[in-house]
């Protein structure tokens, strides 16, 4: 009787800046060949510490390895999703490159998915079972509150599940790959993304996880993760709807109102300056504090350094001045011909504003569409 060909797998490994990581862990999974026809894609953001080097290297003797290399770091859920668009297995599964995640725990996810008719299967770093060695207090805390936050806005039916922002997950390429296609990129936490826009649909389960220190090299979540993490939830409380730079966008807008304000008091604080003396003052500064928060966080993979960053600020106040002659000219002509509401009025006026300094810097000072 001939035995049944073995399943297609393909592990998905981002990395970045994890040359003394990748060696270990390939050498952990490839022997994961005996039960799976194993493809393995590293995907690398064009570390600086050669790992994409490295792994070219042991690719050459080793026709399940594979690598993706990237110029310009577009970020780690970009990275999961172009790998999971290049993988030919059956099943996937992605996981971190630096050793936090046990390569034992793939054979584990492989198995629950085949046993349970299930679409994804995540490893769960807060499920009973699991075990945190590599958290440190401040990021446990941060994560079991992100945890509830995001459960809040996705679908009911993932309601039991209990890490949304997990790196560990193993999922059935064809039943997913339709949904992977619509995940946005621009945030950290690509399985969240996933889960929010399939909308409840796919049967998911959980194993538990044992989250390891990392072995060399150190964390790449920062602020701007953070950041994205929180335009991500209000991504979903907008029904999707709101494009998440423009979220972004629209809180560095508020943002810069604080510093407008602030700023004036300042300047006016014992009669140093009129009004208007101060204002002009307190406008340009608030204009180049939303520019280089933009730059730090919505537009940070479009990041300005250097003399662009100089260049980049004067087109943004040239771009932010614009409006400003149009806010007062709309506002009026909604005043006078649509309603004679001053707050209606001026509300329409802002939300042109918004829309220009966030459609025009877009393309004139970061050059994306
Ligand atoms: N290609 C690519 N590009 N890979 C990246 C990038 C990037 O811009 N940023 C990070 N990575 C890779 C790292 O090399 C590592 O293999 C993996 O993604 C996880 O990155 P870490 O920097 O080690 O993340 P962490 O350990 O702080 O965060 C962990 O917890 C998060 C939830 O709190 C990881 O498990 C995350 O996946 C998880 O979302
Ligand atoms: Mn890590």
């Amino acid at each position: 009787m001939a035995t049944p060909a073995p399943v297609r797998v393909s592990i998905v490994l981002p990395t970045y800046n994890e040359r003394g990581n990748i060696e270990p862990l390939l050498a952990q999974l490839l022997p994961l060949r005996r039960q799976f026809d194993l493809e393995i894609l590293v995907v690398d953001d064009d570390s600086a510490d050669g790992t994409a080097e490295l792994v070219r290297q042991l690719a050459h003797g080793e026709p399940a390895i594979r690598l993706i290399r990237r110029v310009g770091r577009a970020g780690l859920a970009s990275a999961i999703k172009e790998g999971l668009l290049d993988a030919t297995g059956d099943l996937a599964v992605v996981m971190d490159s630096d050793g936090q995640h046990e390569p034992g725990s793939v054979l584990r996810a492989l198995e629950t998915l085949q046993a349970g008719e299930l679409d994804l299967v995540i490893g769960s770093r807060f499920h009973p079972g699991a075990e945190i060695r590599g958290l440190s207090g401040r990021r446990e805390t941060g994560s079991t509150w992100a945890n509830s936050v995001a459960r809040f806005s996705l679908a009911r039916a993932y309601g039991p599940l209990s890490d949304f922002m997990s790196g560990f997950f193993a999922l059935r390429l064809d039943r997913v790959l339709p949904l992977i296609r619509a995940v946005d990129v621009n945030g950290f936490k690509f399985l969240y993304e996933l889960l929010a826009v399939s909308g409840g649909r796919l049967r998911a389960a959980e194993i538990p996880l044992t989250f390891q220190p990392r072995s060399y090299g150190s964390s790449k979540l920062d602020l701007a993760v953070f950041w994205d993490f929180l335009i991500s939830i209000l991504h979903s409380l907008s029904f999707r709807l709101l494009p998440r730079r423009a979220i972004s966008f629209g809180l560095v807008g508020i943002s810069g109102v604080a510093v407008q304000l602030l700023m004036t008091a300042l300047l006016m604080a014992g009669d140093r300056l009129s009004f208007k003396q101060a204002l002009p003052v307190a406008v340009v500064a608030a204009a180049s504090s939303n520019y280089l928060i933009n730059n730090a966080l919505t537009f940070r993979f479009q990041r300005l350094r250097g003399l662009g960053l100089l260049r980049g600020l004067l087109k943004f106040l040239l771009v932010a001045s614009l409006p400003v002659l149009a806010n007062v000219g709309l506002a009026s002509a909604f005043y006078s011909f649509v309603s004679p509401d001053t707050f209606w009025a001026q509300l329409a006026g802002i939300v042109v504003v918004f829309v220009w300094n966030y459609a025009a810097s877009s393309r004139f000072v970061w050059n994306t569409p």
